[in-house]
């Protein structure tokens, strides 16, 4: 969390065009145990950082760093390595509906454990209890063997935030976690995530719209304008004209 850590998640010049530019001279970085909130209007390339950092949609430059480990110019096992490091939380859950709590999250050993494994269902007896050790850690042990379109949209949230806890993975991407959940499970989620990033020393960027939530929870705030990083500053020095400059007047 201190600033002066090195960062876990660092980004560069990145650059990303669809015909115009979406994203430009995009650099930050992440410490580990810090919570930091991406925020910005519809359309600012929230959605599209996220993406170009974990490469699923390639950027035209820049340098993506995560623990030391390069994913800029990575490719193959070297990518899937890096890639690994990174825990993926979206709006709508994405978990396997048909599949109970505990299988969603060994899912998240899948950059750990054998694919013929996972396709047979044939986890070790440590992956499982690592499992049921994160469901744990959310407040689900109970609902472990439940479907998960069984739970509600915050439990399912939460799942989601197991799946990434046991992928130990170092780096938490969360694009607009708490969009589809109501205050209160909204406040939970993200005071799960302040908790596990101090806990294990995971970096949490997460895309939020609500710029009041991001100040109760994030370590700091950084604001994307038409893909320029336009505002980088601890939550409690967010101010009005910081607001101004991402939303306009209003
Ligand atoms: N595959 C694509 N092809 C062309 N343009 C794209 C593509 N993906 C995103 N864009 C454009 O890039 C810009 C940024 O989109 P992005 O989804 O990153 O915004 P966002 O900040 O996540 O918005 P929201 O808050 O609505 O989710 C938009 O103008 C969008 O139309
Ligand atoms: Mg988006």
């Amino acid at each position: 969390m201190t600033a002066d850590a090195t960062p876990v998640l660092r980004v560069d010049g990145l650059a990303k065009r669809y015909g115009a530019p979406v994203l430009s001279d995009v650099s930050l970085a992440v410490a580990p145990g810090e919570v930091v909130a991406l925020v910005g209007a519809s359309g600012a390339g929230k959605t599209t950082l996220f993406r170009c950092i974990t490469r699923l949609t390639e950027p035209d430059t820049g340098e993506i760093v995560i623990g030391g480990r390069a994913l800029h110019g990575a490719s193959g096992a070297e990518l899937a390595l890096a890639r690994r490091e990174i825990g993926l939380v979206f709006q709508q859950f994405n978990l396997i509906r048909r599949l109970d709590a505990v299988h969603n999250v060994l899912a998240g050993r899948l950059g750990h454990v054998p694919l013929w494994r996972v396709v047979a269902r044939r986890f070790a007896r440590a992956d499982r209890q690592r499992a049921l050790a994160a469901l744990d850690r959310v407040g689900l042990l109970a609902q472990a063997y439940q479907r998960a379109d069984s739970l509600s949209g915050g439990q399912q949230q939460r799942v989601a935030i197991a799946r990434v806890l046991a992928q130990e993975s170092r780096v938490i991407l969360a694009d607009e976690p708490v969009a589809s959940l109501d205050a209160a499970n909204a406040r939970a989620v993200l005071s799960l995530f302040r908790e596990i990033a101090r806990e294990r020393g995971i970096a949490v960027l997460c895309s939020l719209h609500q710029l009041d939530i991001a100040a109760l929870y994030a370590d700091r705030v950084i604001g994307l304008a038409s893909g320029r990083l336009v505002v980088n500053r601890s939550a409690r020095d967010f101010s009005h004209a910081d607001r101004i400059k991402l939303f306009g007047v209003g």
